[in-house]
């Protein structure tokens, strides 16, 4: 799914960025260019960002990301 039209980035490509290092909204920013122009997909980035943190952490199995506060 689309979650920023103006760049054409996916939640997928979002979620493998998360995956990849990428644990805040700057970081995202800085390697998609998500939020760059309109940024109307910023307050969903934050969600999609934070849920997969928290996936990360929670379910995953070889989890590299602890939870915050
Ligand atoms: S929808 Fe992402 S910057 Fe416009």
């Amino acid at each position: 799914m689309y979650v920023c039209l103006c760049k054409g980035i996916t939640d997928n490509q979002i979620k493998d960025a998360v995956y990849g290092g990428a644990s805040n909204l700057r970081a995202v920013r800085k390697q998609l260019g998500v939020t760059t122009q309109c940024g109307k997909c910023g307050i969903y980035t934050q969600q999609l960002i934070a849920e997969t943190l928290n996936a990360a952490t929670v379910g995953g199995q070889e989890s590299q990301f602890y939870a915050a506060g």
